[in-house]
């Protein structure tokens, strides 16, 4: 067999066009552009590369979204002061504030996670947001999380009574991807497993997946013999790989050997990150409309 290849390149291309209009409407009711700010810390390139792939595809669909930066030599106190500082207008109006992953070891993650307001979550990280998607009546979802259940419904792949097995445990893709995957309605109703660092017999259960996740940032970790003949792949993994220092991009799942024997697989790159993109802008437009009682 050889796999039907899902385009997430395309549809994040199709879900730009339909928000750009949405955008319009918002922009026409309210007098404004919805505003995203990002706050990038440090000069890891790939973190750069994300966020310029952020703000590009904001400018595209007509969301204003302004680049803070940080030095990566800041601390907790200094990053949580300019989060707050954001949330409060000092970088002019605001519907959503996105902090780029991972901030430096110095730095405690949490805190800084937590000083952004549920309501300008566009993340999906803030405990009340992660809280509610738990409860089933989600707000802001994890953008990676909701790109992959959106690839699933788009490409018409069923996941009512199916098993999904999600190799990766983050607060970031595997748990908001397991919340949502089990939960009722389209795109949901699964039987989900979720394997981690710790699970024993790791290619057992992967074979049993009719849906196959693998979002942990491990290059090759899903070979060949893990996949069930005929079963759907979806490869979150990032991964800078190759000599010259990291150049080219490899997902979680060695791609032509899966290929040869997943019914459906997502590429990297081109799979999951161009709807990771998306869902991103989809949230910002949410978190404007939610504040000006549109939605
Ligand atoms: N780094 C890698 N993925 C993400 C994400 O979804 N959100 C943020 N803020 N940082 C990331």
């Amino acid at each position: 067999m050889t796999a039907r290849i899902l385009d997430g390149k395309a549809l994040a291309a199709a879900i730009e066009g339909s928000l750009h209009e949405e955008v319009e409407a918002f922009a026409t009711a309210s007098g404004r552009a919805p505003r995203l700010v990002v706050v990038l810390v440090g000069d890891l390139p790939a973190s750069a590369s994300y966020v310029a792939a952020k703000a590009r595809a904001a400018a595209r669909v007509g969301i204003d979204a302004e680049v803070v930066r940080a030095t990566g030599s800041c601390d907790t106190a200094s990053l949580v002061a300019l989060v707050r500082g954001i949330a409060h207008g000092s970088h002019g109006p605001v519907d959503g504030i996105l902090v780029q992953l991972p901030l430096p070891r110095q730095v405690d993650t949490l805190a800084v996670l937590d000083t952004v307001p549920a309501d300008l979550d566009v993340d999906g990280f803030h405990p009340e947001n992660a809280g509610l998607l738990s409860q089933g009546r989600p707000r802001f979802i994890p953008c990676t999380a909701a790109g992959v259940q959106r690839l699933l419904v788009d490409a018409r792949i069923a996941t009512a009574g199916r098993h999904a097995v999600i190799v990766g445990r983050s607060d970031i893709v595997g748990k908001p991807l397991a919340l949502l995957l089990a939960s009722r309605g389209p795109g949901g109703d699964a039987t989900v497993t979720l394997c981690h660092s710790r699970t024993t017999d790791l290619a057992d259960h992967c074979r049993a997946a009719d849906i196959l996740v693998a979002a942990v940032g491990q290059p090759g970790l899903i070979t060949a013999d893990m996949v069930r003949p005929g079963a759907t792949v979806i490869d979150v993994g990032i991964n800078r790989v190759g000599e010259d220092g990291g150049s080219r991009l490899v997902g979680d799942v060695d791609f032509a050997a899966v290929a040869a024997v997943a019914g459906a697989i997502t590429p990297v790159p081109g799979g999951v990150g161009p709807l990771t993109v998306a869902m991103l802008l989809a949230n910002t437009l949410l978190a404007a409309e939610l504040r000006i009682g549109r939605r």
